[in-house]
């Protein structure tokens, strides 16, 4: 086995040797990665293969059955709660469970994390850094409405102009696309660039849109079965040789579950072949 080179220092998040079991079931099986400043790492990988709980790890909404995790060569995995909100609040949050309070306007939503650090008493500061967080997203002007009255993609670029209201060094985006149509989804894309280029934050991007992850990543890295089986550049991935990688890519399925597929019940052996699978 080939072990990375990796110190704590090699990146802006480092996860060394991170192995998470809950009860016996083994989800993250001695993953070490360090993830690189001010680049777009995606993580790719099927549903359930632990993609969620790895980025939760890496802000230790989760914490490690062992293995260690380190954020600008600190140490982070075994800090208190208290501890850990001054660390989280250099990162900006887009998970599926973090959507927008409903019962607050998308003015009140984007300055909500600004309330849970400080008391507000600039209410002007306050209206230009959410007019200036919503033009980067293309919503300014949405600021009294409620997110009920947004489309699913509105709704996201909100969530996102709400992750950098703290100007965050690093940015996770948890399935930024998933239930977008795909033009929709692209200007998600464009944002997680722009956010990139202009902010120069760190993102870190978990998803299974293919087109999302050749677009925006400097960096895929695809998980199966616990572990990473394949890192590096959007090249690199699209030609990588394991078939488990080239069947995840594609959206095949692989021999052993049509296999797997085939029995039980009753069999007609001209009903489909793996072609019909291309
Ligand atoms: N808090 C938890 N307790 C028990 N099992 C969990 C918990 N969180 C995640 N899991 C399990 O870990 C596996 C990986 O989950 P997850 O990281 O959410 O997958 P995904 O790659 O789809 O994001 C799944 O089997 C899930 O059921
Ligand atoms: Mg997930």
């Amino acid at each position: 086995m080939i072990r990375a080179a990796i110190d704590n220092n090699s990146g802006i998040i480092v996860v060394r040797e991170l192995t998470k079991r809950y009860d016996e079931r083994l989800v993250l099986d001695n993953v070490s990665v360090a993830i690189e400043k001010g680049k777009t790492t995606v993580i790719i990988g099927r549903s359930g293969c632990g993609k969620t709980v790895l980025m939760k790890h890496m802000i230790v909404l989760e914490r490690p059955s062992s293995g260690e995790v380190y954020f600008k060569g600190q140490r982070i995995d075994h800090l208190s709660e208290k501890q850990l909100a001054e660390i989280r609040r250099q990162y900006g949050f887009c998970f599926q469970m973090s959507a927008l309070f409903d019962s607050l306007t998308v003015y009140e939503n984007i300055i909500f994390p600004i309330q849970q650090k400080q008391k507000i008493t600039d209410w002007k500061a306050m209206d230009e850094l959410v007019k200036g967080k919503l033009a980067m997203v293309g919503m300014d002007g949405f600021q009294q409405q409620y997110p009920a009255s947004l489309s699913g993609g509105q709704k996201k670029r909100v969530a996102l102009a709400r992750a950098i209201a703290l100007d965050p060094e690093v940015i996770m985006y948890d399935e930024p696309t998933t239930g977008l149509d795909p033009v929709r989804s692209d200007i998600i894309n464009e944002l997680i660039l722009k956010l990139k280029h202009e902010l120069h934050v760190t993102s870190i991007v978990v998803t299974h849109d293919m087109n999302s992850a050749y677009k925006i990543a400097d960096r895929i890295i695809m998980f199966h079965n616990g572990k990473i089986i394949a890192d590096g550049d959007a090249e690199h991935i699209r030609n990588h040789p394991n078939p488990t990688v080239q069947e995840f890519i594609h959206g095949k399925v692989s021999e052993a579950e049509l296999a797997a597929l085939r029995l039980g019940g009753t069999r007609y052996n001209t009903q489909y072949s793996p072609e019909d699978f291309k």
